[in-house]
């Protein structure tokens, strides 16, 4: 009898990390294969892809008017079905090479989606290519991938910061207990960045050069010597270019409503955690993944507001990614109910 597992030739499953800003496919067996930026450039004349990925997004803010380019996905969500289809189809493609059966896949979904926006992934998936597509709420994934024990009766705390929201959820059982997911994330940070260049200083600037300042200068926490940016745009008075020195001093205020919004729906998790899941989160501490996370500071900001220590994920922003990996590596012994993987109800012990 044949085994579609590991690296057999005849399928290779695949966990996909199907994010607002990012796609991570990791192929069972071989582990992260693909990274890209889930961007597609679209040639409005004849109705084609024309790139995908990394190249998609070297087009973006220089592209012709006959190019649009799309990031297909909106806060956690499938907002461009064709498009995203066909981003998936492309990157399961890549990933699984000459492998002769399609492959099955886990596709990870924000806390809270609804029936229609879940149904979308799961037909993007088998559309896509897929044998068999299943998902897995993402803080779910995020705590597998960050190393977590979700399996046991102890609470624990996951802050996922993607692109397009973040994730606040409480894993206890390899259930969610509570939850709350916000759309204040990466792209709302870039886009308060964006907001406070042009009031302060009457600067257009485009989006990834908010997000270049948010990587190279982003704090909530004082550097302890500040860092400095030079930063180019528009003149808003005068039409023309102008550039101005942004401080990381200046980024909390920037940053100031979608930070305050994280911080208060953490709060609010906490408070509707039972009592005893509070004790365990106090002892085990909160632990952040996705790539906001590694925003300069959040963790301490975290731990200050909630007096509960505060840790990045190693590889942050990978954990989503990885935790589909450990699932696809244990597909056949997991409870799965209608399409979706539910752990809380554990056939067997898997492994790492
Ligand atoms: N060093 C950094 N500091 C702050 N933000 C960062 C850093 N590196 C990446 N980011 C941000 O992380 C976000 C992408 O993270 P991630 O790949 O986890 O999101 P995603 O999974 O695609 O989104 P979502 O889960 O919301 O659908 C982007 O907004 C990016 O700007
Ligand atoms: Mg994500």
């Amino acid at each position: 009898m044949f085994k579609f597992k590991g690296k057999s030739k005849l399928s290779k499953d695949i966990g996909i990390d199907l994010g607002t800003a990012s796609v991570i496919v990791h192929v069972n067996g071989d582990g992260i294969v693909l990274h890209e930026p889930s961007v597609v450039a679209v040639d409005t004349n004849t109705d084609t892809i024309v790139k995908i990925g990394k190249e998609a997004q070297a087009m973006l803010g220089r592209n012709p008017d006959h190019i649009q380019v799309i990031r297909p996905l909106k806060e956690g969500v499938i907002s461009c079905y064709d498009v995203t289809q066909k981003m998936i189809q492309y990157f399961i493609r890549r990933a699984c090479g000459n492998a002769i059966l399609p492959p099955r896949v886990v596709i990870c979904i924000p806390m809270g989606v609804t029936e229609v926006e879940t149904r979308a992934v799961v037909d993007a998936g088998t559309q896509a290519g897929a044998r068999k597509t299943y998902l897995v709420d993402e803080p779910v994934a995020a705590a597998l991938g960050a190393g977590i024990d979700i399996n046991t009766p102890v609470g624990n705390m996951i802050v996922d910061i993607g692109g397009g929201t973040t994730d606040v959820a409480v894993i206890s059982l390899g259930g969610v207990v509570v939850y709350e997911s916000k759309k204040a994330a990466g792209d709302k940070f870039d886009e308060a960045i964006m907001r406070y260049v042009r009031r302060k200083y009457n600067i257009a600037i485009g989006e990834r050069t908010a997000e270049q300042i948010k990587i190279r200068i982003g704090a909530v926490y004082e550097h302890p010597q500040a860092k400095m940016m030079n930063v180019k745009g528009r003149c808003l008075v005068k039409g023309l270019p102008k550039e101005v020195t942004l401080s990381s001093k200046e980024m909390l205020e920037a940053m100031m409503e979608p930070i305050s919004e994280i911080l208060d729906s953490i709060c609010s998790v906490i408070e509707r955690t039972p009592p005893d899941l509070v004790g365990d989160i106090l002892k085990h501490g909160i632990v952040m993944t996705g790539g906001g996370s590694q925003l300069y500071g959040l963790d301490r900001l975290i731990e200050d507001v909630t007096s509960i220590k505060t840790r990045v994920a190693p590889e942050p922003m990978l954990c989503v990614a990885k935790g589909t990996g450990i699932l696809v590596k244990n597909l056949d012994d997991i409870s799965i109910t209608g399409d979706k993987i539910d752990l809380s109800k554990r056939k067997r012990v898997y492994s790492r």
